[in-house]
């Protein structure tokens, strides 16, 4: 792997760090022989401070430009052996990507028998493993927690699901919740308002949402509500169900209960139906690998409590 664009920055590189080096080196030397054969003398170099102190004009003592010269021949040394020259990568050949990969080369080569056992188990037994529960924990708290919380309890009013309940919008059966880590999920909800003949514009949307609020038992204007009700199962139905009680295959959620991805007003459901929804679970497959998916979906099946749909 080369840093330069050319071969002249790599020798622009080494003639500095050696110059560098050899300039200190020659005013060490040129400081001594200055020096060289004088007697120790009480001259001053005229420096005067707080009054009465003042700098004798005195070589170094021997000791101490040894010391010097000792770190001259060390930068020497360490450049060989190290990188510092230009592209020359030293005797040891060391780089901090090499030892990086060396690293993580060695946890990989201890979690590896690890994650292997609790790939081979089922879900049900990985979330109900106490050490797998804590290896899950710290990566959710390192992948998921930007959307879901560090609980997992989502943000309502911006559509990021609650993995705490059981109310699942793409479904909490094992093998679903793999395939939504994994693969990732897309929801859309068409938005109606630029079609006033789906719905009948803003003044339908009212009526459909005061339809959809006394499926959940919140409260509605009933007039309005059963106009709602002939477009519900006209429109919305093909993904919310007659019922309005969803369908996990398109991850419509259900209408009819008490758990809310955008809230549950009047307003911000008629701003659901004429703008549409749209929402994303990233794909982990590529970046997590089987094996860390295994154990988040494990995490995930454990914070709901385990099961399925009430
Ligand atoms: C960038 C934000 C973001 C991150 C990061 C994220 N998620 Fe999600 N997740 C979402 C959104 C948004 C949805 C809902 C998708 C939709 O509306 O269709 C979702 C849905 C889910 C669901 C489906 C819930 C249901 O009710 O069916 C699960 C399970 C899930 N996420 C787990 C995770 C796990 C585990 C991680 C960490 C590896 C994670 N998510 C990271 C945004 C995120
Ligand atoms: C093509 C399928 C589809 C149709 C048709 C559809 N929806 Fe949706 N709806 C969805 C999906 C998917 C979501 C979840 C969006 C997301 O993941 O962010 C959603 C979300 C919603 C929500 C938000 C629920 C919450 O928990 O906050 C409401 C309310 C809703 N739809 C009502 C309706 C009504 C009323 C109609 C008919 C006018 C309708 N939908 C038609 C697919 C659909």
């Amino acid at each position: 792997m080369s840093d330069f664009v050319n071969e002249f920055w790599n020798w622009y590189v080494i003639v500095i760090v050696l110059a560098s080096i050899l300039a200190c080196a020659v005013f060490l030397w040129s400081q001594s022989i200055h020096h060289r054969g004088k007697a120790e003398t009480t001259d001053t170099t005229g420096h005067v401070w707080d009054e009465d102190l003042e700098e004798f004009n005195n070589p170094l003592p021997k000791w101490w430009s040894w010391l010097f010269y000792l770190t001259v021949v060390f930068a020497l040394v360490y450049g060989i052996l190290y990188p510092t020259f230009g592209r020359f990568q030293g005797l040891f050949a060391w780089s901090s990507a090499g030892e990086y990969k060396k690293e993580v080369e060695t946890v990989d080569a201890q979690v590896k028998p690890l994650f292997d056992k609790y790939l081979k188990m089922d879900l049900q037994a990985v979330a109900a493993d106490r050490e797998a529960m804590e290896m899950g924990g710290r990566l959710f708290q390192t992948y998921c927690i930007q959307c879901h919380g560090t609980t997992g309890q989502g943000a309502m009013d911006k559509g990021f699901p609650n993995l705490t309940d059981k109310d699942w919008q793409w479904g909490g059966e094992p093998a679903q919740i793999v395939e939504t880590i994994t693969n990732g999920r897309m929801g859309m909800m068409p938005p109606y308002g630029g079609n006033p003949d789906a719905i009948g514009g803003e003044a339908g949307a009212r009526e459909v949402a005061n339809y959809v609020r006394s499926l959940s038992g919140l409260t509605h204007d009933s007039a309005l509500a059963a106009k709602g009700k002939t477009k519900f199962e006209t429109v919305c139905f093909a993904c919310h169900g007659q019922d309005g009680k969803g369908m996990q295959a398109v991850g419509a959620p259900n209408l009819t209960d008490k758990v809310w991805l955008y809230g549950s007003s009047e307003a911000k459901i008629v701003e659901g139906i004429t703008k549409g929804r749209v929402n994303q679970m990233p794909a982990w497959k590529e970046f997590l690998g089987e094996a860390k998916i295994h154990l988040l979906s494990a995490y995930v099946l454990n914070l709901s409590g385990g099961g399925e749909k009430k």
